[in-house]
């Protein structure tokens, strides 16, 4: 952490949300909660909610919740720190020096160097552009259509005929040819020393989601080869974790994302007024990639080739989004190639029609899937209906597989009872519907009982924040370790630590947590739905639903790590005695 966490919360208490989500947004105080629009999808009827209480807000449409300093982190853009800055600026409290170690303040200071570079390498590649130098730059985006505003936008440029102009200006600026080279700037040449790794390319700056240039790619003019050369990786630029055009699309607020294969792509929609649109780095689509999108949305909308190899990526995107729990839909662009041909070619409200016709991922991989098949021939018609129960068993949820299975066999004609008997011999074959396996989040990996109990937990905690009194009652059956979720069973930790001492500020305990992941995390363990019950039985009762299922998967948890773990034995046995009282003990929630 930059500050000391009582800064951080000093900083905090004194920015009362109400206050400040206010400066931005018009609020209406309904029940004990402000209510608005959501800033952050688009919508015509409130359901963003600020509550002072809990000094929180919570979106129940696009599911987005925090406190103030998550509030002006998505609202300014804000980093963490960022946010702190302006807060205690706000609220006149000075920030202490901050202090790092020499090892932190090096590297930090490398990268810090490495950022400057490229800011100036894009400063250089964007004077050349519009520089006679830069004409032949100039003249072919302006072939493609963009106009200047989009090129300011996405602040494009031009590396110049020559490889030396840019290293001889970097020079001038001060850096040192190891860091140009360090930044992918340079390339060293046995006749000339330091080159330019980039000329006679137009120029894409490629920035993190906070607007920082980390890296480039380049476009050749014509037709050479490598067509777009990027820059390598380096300690500021992670292709595996951004994105091109998410420092836009983060805040587009339309409610999903459009993933692109080119930079041209993403350029040439958002000037049609598409701003969700984003791309990978000149790599596949990764499972950072798609962990990063799902901060946004979980809709992702593909929009790649629609030639052999644009459908090979969408396939496997769609196996990507679906193991980070996004949903997928495919872009549909024939007759065109991409979507700047598209776009060219039909237009934004021809663009919007195939938006709102995207096919769902899993029709679109059994369409593709069905090419492979002779429909005449019955033998392979069967297989191909055996592709089809195989491809269902993938289906976590019960509900969701019978609800795809139904449509499936309406859609290719089959009984919907012998699609069912073929999942369900292929599920025999195989060991059950296999679910599918997410890949490590903050929680590490879970399956879907580990979901469910994660859910409950989060569900308890909320309902203590939303009614603190009941924490006293409830304190001798429950106990940390109950909360067999890593994140929940942080919150939880920091939570009860907070109440034995008399204390509530729930708001408080989400930035104590180290990077923005956790925040988000955190935040979420607050705002689970509630059931919405009306009676005080039906509340008493479902409260004490969610304590004992809380209270049991704990002991079956601490159970199954008898051999393991030492102090499973203890942990089990108490949860065995609690389980028990509990089950006969009424808690009442007056
Ligand atoms: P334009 O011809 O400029 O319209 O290209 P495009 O946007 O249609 O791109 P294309 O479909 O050819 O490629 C999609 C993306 O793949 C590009 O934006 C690059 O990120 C990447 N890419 C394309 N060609 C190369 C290459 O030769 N090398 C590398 N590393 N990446 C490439
Ligand atoms: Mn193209």
């Amino acid at each position: 952490m930059f500050y000391p966490d009582e800064i951080i919360e000093e900083v905090r208490s004194r920015n009362d949300i109400v206050d400040v989500v206010s400066g931005y947004v018009k609020l209406q105080k309904k029940g004990g909660n402000h209510w608005a629009c959501c800033p952050f999808h688009n919508e015509d009827t409130p359901s963003f909610s600020v509550n002072g209480n809990k000094q929180m807000f919570h979106c129940f449409g696009c599911g987005v919740s925090g406190n103030v300093y998550t509030f002006v982190m998505r609202y300014e853009n804000f980093t963490f720190p960022e946010a702190v800055k302006m807060l205690a600026e706000r609220a006149g409290v000075k920030l202490p020096e901050i202090e790092y170690t020499e090892e932190q303040k090096q590297k930090a200071s490398r990268k810090a160097r490495l950022m400057e570079v490229n800011k100036e390498a894009a400063k250089f590649f964007y004077y050349q552009l519009r520089s006679p130098r830069g004409t032949i730059g100039m003249q072919y985006l302006q072939k493609r259509q963009l106009t200047d505003e989009t090129m300011k936008r996405f602040g494009l440029g031009y590396s110049g005929k020559t490889g030396m102009d840019l290293i001889t200006y970097l020079r001038q600026k001060g850096f040192e040819d190891d860091l140009i080279k360090e930044a992918g700037l340079g390339v060293i040449s046995e006749r000339s020393g330091l080159m330019s790794q980039f000329w006679n390319r137009v120029m894409f700056p490629i920035q993190d989601i906070n607007g920082k240039v980390i890296g480039f790619g380049g476009r050749v003019m014509g037709d050479g080869e490598p067509k777009y050369l990027n820059s390598p990786e380096t300690p500021v630029f992670d292709k595996r974790r951004n994105l091109f055009g998410m420092n836009f699309a983060r805040t587009a607020r339309t409610g999903n994302i459009i993933l692109c294969e080119g930079y041209m792509d993403v350029i040439s929609m958002h000037q049609a007024g598409f701003t969700q649109a984003v791309a990978s780095l000149g790599t596949a689509f990764t499972a950072e990639q798609a962990n990063l999108l799902r901060r946004y949305t979980d809709n992702v909308l593909l929009a790649y080739d629609s030639d052999g190899a644009g459908v090979k990526a969408a396939l496997r995107g769609i196996g990507i989004l679906r193991e980070a729990g996004l949903t997928g839909k495919v872009i549909n662009m024939r007759p065109y190639k991409d979507p700047d041909e598209f776009m060219k070619a039909l237009g934004k409200e021809a663009f919007q029609e195939r938006i709102d016709q995207a096919e769902n991922s899993f029709f679109f991989e059994l369409r593709i899937l069905q090419e492979q098949f002779d429909m005449k021939d019955p033998e392979s018609k069967t297989k191909f209906h055996r592709e089809i129960a195989k491809k269902l068993c993938t289906f976590r949820e019960e509900v969701e597989r019978d609800n795809y299975l139904q449509a499936a066999a309406e859609k290719y004609f089959i009984g919907v009872d012998n699609l069912r008997k073929l999942v369900l011999s292929y599920a025999a074959q195989t060991g059950d519907a296999k679910p599918v396996e997410r890949p490590r989040t903050t929680g590490g990996q879970r399956n879907p009982a580990q979901e469910k109990a994660a859910k409950a937990q989060k569900i308890l905690l909320t309902w203590i924040t939303d009614d603190p009194k009941i924490y006293p009652k409830i304190k001798k059956y429950i106990t940390v370790s109950d909360f067999t979720d890593e994140t929940v069973q942080a919150v939880a930790s920091r939570l009860f630590t907070d109440l034995d001492e008399g204390k509530f500020n729930p708001a408080s305990i989400i930035s104590t947590f180290e990077d923005e992941e956790q925040q988000r995390a955190a935040a979420e363990v607050f705002q689970t739905q509630l059931p919405q019950l009306s009676t005080k039985q039906e509340r008493e009762k479902a409260f004490h639903d969610i304590l004992l299922a809380v209270k049991k998967n704990s002991y079956e948890y601490f159970s199954a790590r008898l051999g393991s773990d030492v102090n499973a034995l203890t942990q089990a046995l108490a949860g065995k005695k609690a389980l028990e009282t509990l089950a006969k003990t009424h808690i009442s929630l007056d």
